[in-house]
């Protein structure tokens, strides 16, 4: 899909790889609503694109309120009095431990806002997206948790980030069915690890979950090992350009994930099929 002249709205496009994506669109001049729960963060990035003499605007969206998501498909409406053709549902957090230790206040907010907030976007947008009748996508990151389990030293433990990002990919590949013959389309991306603030999510934490806490402390930034986000958009935007549905931003880490899952479940098939001759 064409992304030059588009309106592209991106969720949590202050930060991290929502910023990459927003800025590698409006270089190939989209026009993006960076939507976050940091307002003043977002105002303030879209100030930057604006700077660089590209078209960007931002609003305030909490992805888990459906109030404000209905404020933020207003904006991203009637900003350029024009309907988007491109929604990323990006904004995610992570958090958790075991499978048996992650409190329940924690699993919660991991799992609003990782894939109710992505119900609540589509349910939104689609919606008037599809009235516009103009082609549109849209792409909702998910994570290499999402094509099985990443080695524990990469991304911890947090079997509830893990299991949402696999709803998300259930959720995606649904889209990609339902809008079938519609003049929407869907996507799904894939992170390996990337440079951006996520180690510090629970800053976003709402007040029914336990409340924001900060992890920030002095020294190198924790995930400095990681691709920088604006590589990671810039992939992102090559692969939303030639219509990928699966899409993927490092290569290694996210190869790593799938073959280990696929391997083994194939294996445990096969072993089956042996098993009772089916
Ligand atoms: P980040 O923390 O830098 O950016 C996340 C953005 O989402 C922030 O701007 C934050 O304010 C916003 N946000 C958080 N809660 C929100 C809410 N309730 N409503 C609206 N906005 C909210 O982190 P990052 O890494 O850029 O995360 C973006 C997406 O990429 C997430 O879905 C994450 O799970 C995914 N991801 C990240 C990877 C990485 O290595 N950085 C790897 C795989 C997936």
């Amino acid at each position: 899909m064409d992304v030059n002249g588009t309106v592209a709205v991106i969720t949590g496009g202050a930060s991290g790889i929502g910023f990459g994506i927003a800025s590698a669109l409006a270089r190939r001049s989209a026009k993006v609503v960076l939507a976050d729960i940091e307002a003043e963060r977002a105002l303030a990035a879209a100030e930057v694109l604006r700077g660089q003499g590209l078209e960007a605007t931002s609003c305030y969206l909490d992805v888990i309120d459906p109030a404000s998501w209905d404020a933020t498909a207003d904006v991203a409406f009637g900003h350029w009095d024009q309907a988007p053709q491109l929604l990323f549902n990006n904004a995610g957090v992570g958090g958790g431990t075991t499978v048996h230790e992650t409190p329940e206040r924690i699993w919660d907010w991991v799992f609003s806002v990782n894939i109710r907030g992505v119900y609540l976007g589509v349910k939104t947008f689609a919606p008037r997206m599809l009235e516009s009748g103009l082609p549109g996508r849209i792409v909702n990151t998910a994570s290499e948790h999402a094509l099985g389990l990443p080695p524990n030293l990469r991304g911890g433990i947090v079997a509830p980030y893990t299991a949402a990002k696999h709803a998300v990919m259930g959720y995606s590949l649904c889209m990609r069915r339902d809008f079938e013959g519609t003049s929407l389309s869907a996507g799904v991306i894939c992170p390996g690890v990337v440079q951006s603030d996520i180690w510090n999510a629970f800053r976003n934490r709402h007040d029914t979950f336990g409340g924001p806490r900060s992890l920030e402390r002095p020294g190198p930034h924790p995930m400095a090992h990681g691709l920088p986000a604006a590589t990671a958009g810039e992939r992102i935007a090559d692969q939303v350009e030639t219509d990928e549905f699966f899409i993927f931003t490092n290569g290694p880490d996210e190869a790593e994930v799938l073959e280990t899952f696929t391997i083994e479940a194939n294996a445990a098939m096969a072993a089956f099929r042996q098993r009772y001759g089916v």
